[in-house]
């Protein structure tokens, strides 16, 4: 058994890990793995668990609690994007949509209400209890799917007519994400973005976009709306963030 000592050593080493962590190492207890070239004893608590572990608390301690209006970008495109989708729809299947990284899932609830089967991923299993207990019409058209991007998007995902990605920066994921997306499907995706300004959100620049970084990950998709800047969310907060509208070519 762990010391206090030992345990508390090793959360310290996983919190560095958090910022310097560049290869994959497995979880608690598992095998060796590699961070920045050196090798990770087993016991370790993984970079995975730490980022759990972060956005649980966070949740528990309230995190979010105010923000149930779906994100403003959203209510900006969706709507659009939807009536010509169900124009061009063929059958009778529910069209689909994707929450990458749902938090307690504001915009999943909004999708479902507009008609999209939802499927809503998020490590945070405290995030997605609160999602389940919030008094909602909506949730028998969302799964809610707690899985760690760090290990690429869940396997059994069936592609996405809508995929939206709000807030959470992982430009590989998103590459990656691509794939999910079903041939004349549509990306909205919002980043905070990296700024000299004072604005809410993310203080690490690990967790804001470089300008133009969006842009690019987001190749191989026609662009239907790009922007960077700073703006105020409903609740008046400024932040800067870059907002993108993509659609795979059918
Ligand atoms: C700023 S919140 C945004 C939540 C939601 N998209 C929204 O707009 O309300 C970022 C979310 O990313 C989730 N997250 C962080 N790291 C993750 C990971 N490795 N895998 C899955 N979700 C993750 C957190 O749990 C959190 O809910």
């Amino acid at each position: 058994m762990q010391s206090a000592l030992n345990t508390g050593v090793d959360r310290l080493y996983s919190w560095a890990a958090c910022f310097y962590y560049q290869g994959t190492f497995t979880d608690v207890g598992g095998a060796t793995g590699l961070l920045n070239g050196y090798a990770i004893p087993s016991g370790y608590i993984s970079v995975s668990q730490v980022d759990r572990d972060k956005w649980d608390q966070r949740y528990r301690e309230g995190a979010y609690a105010e923000r149930g209006h779906p994100a403003a970008f959203l209510v900006e495109h969706v709507p659009e994007i939807l009536a010509q989708q169900l124009n061009a729809k063929t059958s009778n299947e529910s069209l689909r949509a994707l929450d990458i990284a749902c938090g307690a899932g504001r915009n999943s609830f909004y999708l479902a209400g507009l008609g999209y089967q939802v499927d809503a991923v998020d490590v945070s299993a405290e995030a997605l209890n609160r999602a389940r207990a919030t008094g909602s019409d909506h949730h028998a058209s969302i799964r809610w799917v707690e899985h760690d991007l760090g290990d690429g998007l869940p396997a059994d995902l069936p592609p996405a007519d809508m995929m939206a990605i709000i807030r959470y920066l992982d430009l590989d994921m998103i590459r990656a994400a691509l794939r999910h997306i079903r041939p004349g499907g549509y990306l909205l995706c919002e980043v905070h973005l990296a700024t000299e300004q004072v604005v809410a959100g993310p203080s690490g620049s690990a967790f804001r976009a470089a300008p133009g970084a969006l842009l690019d990950a987001a190749s191989g998709m026609e662009i239907i709306s790009y922007w960077e800047g700073v703006t105020r969310d409903p609740d008046q907060a400024l932040v800067a963030v870059a907002r993108l509208v993509g659609r795979l070519p059918p």
